[in-house]
């Protein structure tokens, strides 16, 4: 096992990250949290897999873990949703000092996360990522949320876990699409920050994929270790935080365009493809390195060019998420493999050109 340290004072915790984890929850609960009483948040195909793993590790310690379930889906990211757990917690006499467990991918753990941060004014949280996307990224850094309307993410709260621990012997389960997504994030990490961790995953793909357990655990460790310090230093995402961004300005707005039919991994690697065009046309990213991260994006099973949507909806998008201003938007633009700078003034005709011409360069 290897641990991932997010050092954010009296808020820190610990990220656990290797095989056969799940099942010493139970005792490490015991250490860490004083309490007879546990909840575990999940859905149906996450229990059917890896509860009994899970649940038997508490019973051995003594708990008597009460299992709220949750149907699978976005949709569940939801005020009712959040409001039929805490009537399950009501019943459970659930307190202060209940441990929350959420054990699932980011649905889980957003949902997971709100209702604990907000159930008696917060519960300690402990994320039992299930996904390569929740284990690189949405268990790291303390934002919850569900959803409301047609706005993602629009009612949250931060909350950091009191401990997270990745079990990668959840993943070889994971549809291909779903690792893919998780890809998506993991090479957006080696791209803003990390050019040797470039490599190392242009080299290691085939074993990523094929869930070869010791390269699993070292990207994810990465991964982790990347995020953890770029939220070590903006716990509340007022700058730094923000390069997490990456990708994500048009990747945000293609996956609303699309109704939510394009998956953010795939939208946010046609986002990063996009971004890394813009700065290409603006003579900084090198069409050497561009040509090298595409390539390794659809080697990871992920889009590059920019998917047939109605373009004005894509536009509009945009200029709700990012706030136009003076026909100038803030993109967060590639500078080389492993370094990115926050652009304030590119110019939005270039960005609708770029997708307008599929993400081609020249
Ligand atoms: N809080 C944050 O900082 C943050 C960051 C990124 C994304 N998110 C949120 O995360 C969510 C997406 O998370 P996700 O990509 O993990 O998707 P997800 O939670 O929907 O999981 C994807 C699918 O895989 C299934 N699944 C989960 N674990 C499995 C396993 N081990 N084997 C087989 N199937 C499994 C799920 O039931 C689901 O069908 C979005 O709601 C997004 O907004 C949050
Ligand atoms: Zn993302």
């Amino acid at each position: 096992m290897r641990i991932v340290k997010v050092r954010l004072g009296r808020r820190g915790y610990d990220i656990r990250i290797g095989r056969e984890l799940l099942g010493q929850v139970g005792a490490w609960l015991r250490e860490k949290l004083p309490c007879d009483k546990a909840v575990i948040i999940t859905n149906p195909i996450i229990d059917r897999l890896y509860g009994d793993i899970l649940k038997r590790g508490l019973d051995k310690q003594g708990y008597k873990p009460l299992l709220l379930m949750v149907p699978e889906g976005e949709e569940q990211k939801s005020l009712d949703t959040a409001a039929k757990l805490y009537g399950g917690m009501q019943a459970a006499r659930a307190d202060r000092s209940t441990p929350v467990l959420a054990l699932g991918g980011g649905v889980i753990g957003d949902l997971a996360g709100f209702v604990a941060a907000t159930y008696m004014r917060g519960l300690p949280l402990v994320l039992l990522p299930t996904t390569l996307l929740a284990q690189v990224d949405s268990s790291i850094g303390g934002k919850t949320a569900v959803d409301h309307g047609p706005i993602k993410n629009n009612i949250g709260v931060f909350h950091q876990p009191a401990l997270v621990v990745a079990d990668i012997l959840t993943l070889p389960s994971l549809p291909p699409i779903e690792v893919s997504n998780g890809l998506a994030e993991v090479i957006k990490y080696a791209v803003i920050r990390d050019k040797p961790f470039f490599s190392l995953i242009e080299r290691n793909l085939d074993k990523i994929r094929s869930f070869d357990s010791i390269v699993l655990e070292e990207i994810i460790v990465r991964s982790a270790a990347i995020k953890a310090a770029i939220v070590e230093k903006d716990e509340k995402d007022a700058g730094l935080r923000n390069i997490l961004n990456f990708g994500h300005t048009i990747g945000h707005a293609i996956e609303s365009a699309s109704d939510f039919r394009i998956k953010h991994g795939q939208a946010v690697s046609i986002g990063m493809v996009s971004a890394a065009v813009i700065s290409n046309k603006m003579g900084i990213f090198k069409a050497k390195d561009l040509a090298r991260l595409k390539k390794l994006l659809l080697a990871a099973g992920l889009p590059v060019a920019v998917p047939r949507l109605d373009m004005a909806r894509v536009i509009k998008a945009m200029e709700h998420d990012k706030k136009v201003r003076n026909g100038r938007i803030r993109f967060i633009l590639p500078r080389s493999i492993g370094k990115v700078f926050i652009a304030d003034d590119v110019s939005f005709a270039l960005a609708i050109e770029v997708l307008e011409r599929n993400n081609e360069e020249g």
